[in-house]
């Protein structure tokens, strides 16, 4: 297999031994990775090539994007062939007058952003790890992120998409209309799929003009039923501007503003909830005075106890450090366990008293729970330790946090996907149709199971007898 794919693609993209070693797994995996090779296409012909390859070898293939996803989404065994795209990170094409963007999978989202900007236009996903996620990998895990509220996920932003399936067939499906009802929107098919039923090489994705106000708020309050009335209240008020409201509970923003973490607290440690506020606009004149006036019916009405408006670019920089700053959690505690959820606003801080009360009863008063979140979209990321914890207590810690969401028909995943990670949990949060109907689609498109073979779920149906 690897002497074939030197003399597919040249000695120079396919990487074994030492070469392969000297690169960590993923971005929260430093050890040395490990896998039969890594190839590295320049060109979907070179994608299609290799898949048709590895196709009639049965090889495994694990497609690499920017390695930053939560759920071992991307690992790989040593008998795998990983497949970066690595090099191929061109923006293909900008049109300006349709807005739309065509880009390479391997292209950061980072870099989209800034071409976008550069022609006064605005692609609106955006998340911490925007420098090393790539669109292909946002592509792939429906990537959400702090502006779902007003934009959507990824699924809503690509218009069209280039993939190559298992078996070397290119899907060309490079819609860049808005609407186009014509018959089956396949594209939708691979956004979420998490590398199991195709290699996306090319997206076509939907740009907005680039707004001209940013006006930010960190606001701090000690009642739920505060932060819950807030989020309709500036939707109202905004008329539609708001696009981001990051949660933040106190353990939380205490951790991200206390060194070793480089941020300050723009506002003291004794609040509940702290609540990270944006909303984007085109008008300078206007926009500001508006979003002040909606913080002042805020304030008339009771939602908030104190609050910092950022005035300068360098002030809201600072402010959405304190939310992106999750890599404190890992840094100072070794071996926490990581949950993203979903569940309706009304019943999330009972949801979290009760998570954190389950937790300190099996695992002692020292537990430690930070959680935060993109509540504005039903969405919470919960990171769990405690002392002494160890990697087979995850089983009893993820049926505390779990559990309770069956009641409220909430998600095991709300935007870091399955992978590995989550897999044994998927049927709390699908129904046996929809695994059954995952499992038929995953047959029809990929019969080999080459594809990201054992992600989001088994193929076959795993009989105890
Ligand atoms: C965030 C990632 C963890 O919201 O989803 O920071
Ligand atoms: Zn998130």
């Amino acid at each position: 297999m690897v002497a074939d794919l030197r003399t597919l693609l040249g000695a120079d993209s396919v990487l074994t031994g030492d070469a392969l070693r000297a690169r960590a797994r993923s971005w929260s995996d430093p050890t040395p990775l490990d896998a039969l090779a890594l190839v590295r296409p320049r060109t979907t012909a070179e994608v299609a090539a290799i898949l048709r390859l590895c196709h009639s070898a049965r090889q495994p293939v694990v497609v690499h994007g920017g390695g930053t996803n939560l759920v071992h989404a991307t690992s790989a065994t040593a008998h795998d062939l990983i497949l970066s795209l690595e090099r191929m990170a061109d923006i293909v094409a900008i049109d300006a007058q349709n807005q739309t963007l065509t880009v390479q999978a391997g292209a950061p989202l980072q870099r989209v952003q800034e071409v976008a900007a550069a022609h006064g236009l605005f692609f609106p996903l955006d998340l911490a790890a925007r420098g090393s996620a790539t669109i292909g990998g946002c592509v792939a895990m429906n990537a959400g992120g702090v502006r779902v509220l007003r934009y959507g996920m990824m699924r809503e932003l690509v218009l069209g998409l280039e993939a190559v399936l298992a078996d070397g067939a290119v899907l060309t499906a490079l819609n860049a209309m808005l609407k186009n009802n014509a018959g089956y929107d396949l594209k939708q098919v691979f956004i979420g799929s998490e590398g199991t039923l195709g290699v996306v090489t090319q997206a076509v994705l939907r740009l907005f003009p680039a707004p001209r106000t940013y006006a930010t708020a960190l606001l701090a309050m000690d009642e739920f039923p505060q932060v819950t009335a807030l989020l309709p209240l500036l939707q109202r008020d905004l008329g539609g501007a708001l696009t981001s409201f990051e949660v933040m509970w106190n353990d939380y923003y205490r951790l991200t503003t206390t060194p070793p973490a480089l941020s300050k607290p723009p506002l003291g440690h004794e609040y509940t909830y702290y609540v990270l506020v944006e909303a984007l606009g085109g008008n300078e004149r206007l926009d500001q005075a508006r979003f002040d006036a909606a913080l002042d019916h805020a304030a008339h009405e009771g939602l908030f106890a104190d609050a910092v408006v950022a005035r300068t670019s360098q002030q809201r920089a600072d402010l959405w450090r304190i939310r992106e700053d999750s890599e404190q959690i890992e840094r100072q505690h070794h071996l926490t366990f990581g949950y993203d959820v979903s569940l309706p606003i009304g019943v999330m801080a009972a949801y979290v008293e009760d998570v954190r009360a389950g937790i300190a009863l099996h695992f002692g008063a020292d537990t430690r729970c930070w959680v935060y979140g993109h509540l504005g979209d039903g969405n919470l990321h919960i990171n769990i330790w405690a002392p002494h914890l160890q990697p087979q207590d995850g089983e009893r810690i993820a049926a505390i946090v779990y559990t309770p969401l069956g009641d409220v028909h909430g998600s095991i995943s709300a935007e870091h996907g399955i992978g590995l990670e989550k897999k044994a949990y998927l049927s709390l949060s699908r129904t046996p149709a929809e695994i059954a109907t995952m499992r038929r689609l995953k047959v029809a498109l990929d019969p080999r199971n080459i594809l990201n073979p054992g992600k989001i779920f088994d193929l076959e149906e795993a009989h105890p007898t």
